[in-house]
């Protein structure tokens, strides 16, 4: 495969290694300041004799070079900084992602794409307008990571492994999550028969900060080994075709009754993007989240305009 990482920075340049480290193809990494993306690239091929692994990365500026990747991976823009939203980076990263995404449409072919960029939805929008690409090859990285998050949230709580523990995180990549409870379990048993609901929804607002928790310990920038993890995650369902459900801002079209916006929800991936977006049984509560958490969305892609 061929994969073209644009953002050279904490997200990318890690979410590069981990690809190249699982041998999942050869890697076009792409940073507007060009010596960084040189700089880490060559610093992963060096890596390649140490950890033993096979594939090519080249970093550069030059889109040209982005040309026939089965998979893009947009990074670039900027990390909120403690004590910000992911919101707020809304018109500052906007322009970024259009600019990303005229040069994804002119010199990379036909591929899928994976967003990772904040505010998410919005971005993940953005890219499918500015592409024109088939909404399915337009997904946006967020759900996955959310849903991983609250296993690690009720594993800790629970005091056991995360393995067995099965959290289904839909909604925004922000302000507007929506932990949806009823459909998460422990050993395929409901949450709600090993937690009380105090208990839940504590962990359910634990999940929701966890980013600007990260953020506030790193003191500058944000998270990037679970955001690349995610993305590794996302790259092998497409690669290996497994048709996984994975839950990701994905572009709905009256499903959960939304429409013409990107929203988490859990999906079905493989080679070809999304290839279901699965339909859950959600409670009154959860469905009234859902449609606050797409309203918000709407409301910052109409500021855009
Ligand atoms: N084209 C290409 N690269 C760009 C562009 C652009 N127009 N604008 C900025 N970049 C690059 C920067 O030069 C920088 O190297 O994007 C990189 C961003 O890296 P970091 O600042 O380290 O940010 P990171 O932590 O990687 O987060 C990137 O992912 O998770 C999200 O919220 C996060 O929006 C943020 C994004």
């Amino acid at each position: 495969m061929k994969i073209t990482v644009i953002g050279a920075g904490n997200v990318g340049a890690t979410c590069a290694m981990r690809l190249l480290e699982q041998g999942l193809g050869d890697i076009v990494l792409i940073d507007i300041i060009e010596s960084l993306a040189k700089g880490k690239a060559e610093d992963l091929m060096d890596a390649a004799s140490i950890i033993g692994h096979n594939c090519n990365i080249t970093g550069t500026s030059d889109y040209s070079l982005t040309e026939g990747s089965d998979i893009v991976v947009v990074t670039a823009g900027f990390a909120r900084q403690p004590g910000m939203s992911r919101e707020e980076l809304l018109s500052k990263n906007a322009s970024i992602v259009r600019e990303v995404a005229k040069n994804i449409k002119k010199h990379s072919g036909s591929p899928i794409i994976i967003v990772v960029t904040n505010p998410l939805d919005i971005m993940a929008y953005l890219t499918y307008k500015e592409t024109g690409f088939d909404s399915k090859r337009v997904i946006g990285m967020a759900g996955f990571l959310d849903s991983s998050r609250m296993n690690l949230m009720i594993a800790r709580q629970l005091n056991r492994n995360v393995s067995g523990i099965d959290s289904m995180v839909m909604g925004t990549h922000g302000k507007t999550m929506v932990p949806a409870v009823s459909n998460s379990k422990v050993d395929k048993a409901k949450l709600a028969d090993s937690l009380k609901q105090a208990d839940i929804d504590k962990l359910a607002e634990k999940t929701k900060a966890r980013g600007a928790e990260i953020v506030s310990y790193l003191g500058k920038g944000s998270a990037f080994y679970a955001p690349s993890a995610g993305v590794l995650k996302m790259a092998q369902a497409i690669a290996k075709d497994t048709n996984e459900i994975l839950p990701c801002s994905s572009y709905l079209n009256g499903e959960y009754d939304i429409k013409g916006i990107y929203l988490g929800v859990p999906a079905r991936i493989g080679t070809s993007g999304i290839t279901e977006i699965v339909k859950l049984t959600l409670t009154k509560e959860e469905e009234k989240l859902l449609k606050e958490a797409s309203e918000s969305v709407q409301s910052q892609i109409s500021s855009l305009k």
